[in-house]
């Protein structure tokens, strides 16, 4: 059964709607110059509009990129919307259903199935981002919510396809707050995570999905969270922004 020892870890850079292509080049030259360890998967998820620029900047290197956005239809009159085609041969991963994205921008558990089933479909690799928001928590809903964000969209994958996903657990009150989740709280919710995976397609897949946890993590607190046992790697917004910062959380993983 794959533990952290034979899931690679992976550490995500979400730089949000942070940079210009020229500081999204700077932000990846200073990442590269971190020597990061090589056991786990780094990745940076800069805007669209720096997409190619920091993709040149990381290209044959270790490092892979992400989109932080995309659009399931494969093309046509989408006024501002991205399909996967278009990242394809770009970006190896896409962040989709974050919080931002479905409270800001009314992104709905059906929306995350699809845009989820077509980024599969292109051969790249979905983050797929769940978590509670501070009510549902304090109401002791947590687990129903995870429950029904998770199986919402692995209900609709193939094995194959829910066996490569990514996903975070990135509780809403956590992000941007400084207030990170608790490892013990991270940890159960991960484990619920694995769970609902398990229910949808059995246990060797839910074994092999990857689980980050996000939300306020930082140089002080990785250790404690990414040396728990079942949380994967990290899903890091404000924090990957400054390259020494970054390079340390992906040590912790490592
Ligand atoms: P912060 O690390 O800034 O809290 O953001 C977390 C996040 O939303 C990553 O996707």
């Amino acid at each position: 059964m794959p533990t952290n020892q034979t899931r690679e870890p992976i550490v995500a850079a979400n730089w949000k709607m942070n940079t210009t292509p020229t500081e999204g080049t700077t932000l990846a030259r200073e990442i590269l110059a971190q020597h990061l360890p090589s056991t786990v998967q780094v990745v940076l998820c800069p805007p669209a509009t720096s997409l190619t620029t920091v993709a040149q900047v990381v290209q044959g290197t270790a490092i892979s990129i992400g989109a932080q956005h995309v659009y399931w239809e494969t093309s046509g009159a989408f006024t501002g919307e991205i399909s996967v085609s278009m990242l394809a041969g770009i970006a190896s991963y896409v962040i989709v259903g974050h919080s931002e994205r479905r409270r800001l921008f009314g992104e709905t558990d059906r929306d995350v199935q699809l845009k989820t089933q077509a980024i599969h479909l292109a051969g790249l690799t979905p983050i797929v981002a769940v978590g509670e928001s501070l009510e549902e928590r304090d109401s002791g809903h947590t687990h129903t919510v995870i429950r029904r964000q998770v199986s919402s969209v692995f209900q609709a994958l193939t094995p194959n396809e829910a066996g490569s996903s990514v996903i975070a657990y990135e509780p809403v009150w956590a992000i941007g707050t400084g207030r990170n989740a608790s490892p013990d709280q991270a940890q159960d919710a991960i484990g619920w995570i694995r769970e609902t995976v398990a229910i949808a397609h059995g246990s060797d897949v839910a074994d092999r999905v990857r689980i980050q946890y996000g939300g306020s993590v930082t140089s002080e607190n990785c250790v404690d969270l990414l040396r728990r046992d079942g949380i994967d790697g990290a899903l890091v917004g404000g924090a990957s922004l400054d390259a020494t910062h970054f390079a340390t959380i992906v040590l912790a993983a490592a």
